[in-house]
């Protein structure tokens, strides 16, 4: 069996779309190399995954190999991204015609410096959230101008095991970023301070944080179910002069509602500064 997948950066986001890649007998473990950046995490790494395949690091001469195989995984932070080298012997895979794949899932870094980084290669920019380690993340595809139908099929692949996916023009992935990625911190922010309030209000912390949980999750449960925008389900709640009336008066007095829009406008100008 020959090498088809590099994982450049086999951390923790990688190793999550590895093994769902490997469960769903997408690549075969003796096709993967994956590599790590110091010698001493090749351990952690391989003790993720239920069979052995060839985990390097990025001094070992094996690791060179990778910039031979069709299709690469760049998975490394974006601050060791400038000790990535290319060193493709071929710019065109001589079977299909086609330039080798390049994904990366970089936060932040465009297409355009992958290209120029990576010129041999067609190159994808993924940005996946945390969900996706309990398989419902959401990932925003952005294609390079030479990756290929099949080679769009094949990413698809990647990414569908673990999370939805949405194909998008590049320069709509910040404000995706803002929402996707950082918001499972608004939602834990907001769901933290939900069972804070209950506690206040006289309940205990491990009943408040679990009626918290099932609170959120059944309300998105009812939006989607009963097809309601979010706007008559708070109709449906708030009852004439009830509590949650007064509740939701005091909300908009604080302004939460334009605090949580301007959240995710801070984050997408924050990620635009980013790139
Ligand atoms: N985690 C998330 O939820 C998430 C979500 C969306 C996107 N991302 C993106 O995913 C990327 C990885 O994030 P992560 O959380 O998985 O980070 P991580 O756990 O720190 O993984 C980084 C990996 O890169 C390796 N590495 C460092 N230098 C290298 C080199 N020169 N050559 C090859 N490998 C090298 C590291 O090995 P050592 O540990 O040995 O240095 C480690 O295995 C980031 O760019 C991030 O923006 C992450």
């Amino acid at each position: 069996m020959t090498l088809s997948l590099g994982v450049i950066g086999l951390g923790r986001m990688a190793q999550l779309i590895l093994r769902s890649l490997l469960e769903a007998e997408k690549f075969k473990y003796e096709e993967v190399i994956g590599i790590v950046g110091q010698s001493r995490s090749i351990k952690t790494a391989a003790e993720y995954f239920s069979n052995d395949f060839l985990i390097v690091d990025a001094k070992n001469a094996k690791a060179e190999k990778v910039w031979d195989l069709p299709v690469k995984l760049l998975a490394v932070k974006p601050q060791q991204l400038e000790q990535i080298k290319e060193n493709c012997s071929t710019s065109i895979n001589s079977e299909s015609g086609q330039k080798p794949l390049l994904i990366s899932i970089l936060a932040g870094v465009k297409l355009d410096r992958l290209q120029a980084l990576f010129p041999s290669h067609a190159c994808v920019r993924a940005v996946p959230n945390t969900p996706a380690l309990v398989g419902a993340g959401l990932t925003g595809l952005a294609w390079g101008d030479e990756v290929s139908i099949e080679q769009q099929r094949l990413v698809m692949e990647f990414f569908k095991p673990i999370s939805k996916v949405y194909e998008l023009p590049e320069d709509q992935l910040d404000a995706f970023l803002a929402l996707t990625s950082s918001g499972p911190a608004y939602v834990a922010l907001v769901s933290e301070a939900l069972a804070d309030g209950a506690v206040a209000a006289g309940l205990p912390r491990h009943l408040s944080n679990a009626l918290t949980h099932a609170t959120v999750e059944g309300t998105i449960r009812l939006l989607k179910e009963k097809k309601l925008h979010p706007g008559q389900l708070k109709d449906m709640v708030a009852s004439p002069a009830g509590t949650t009336i007064r509740a939701l008066r005091h909300l908009e007095q604080e302004g939460v509602r334009s605090a949580l829009i301007e959240a995710v406008v801070l984050a997408a100008s924050r990620s635009k500064e980013l790139s």
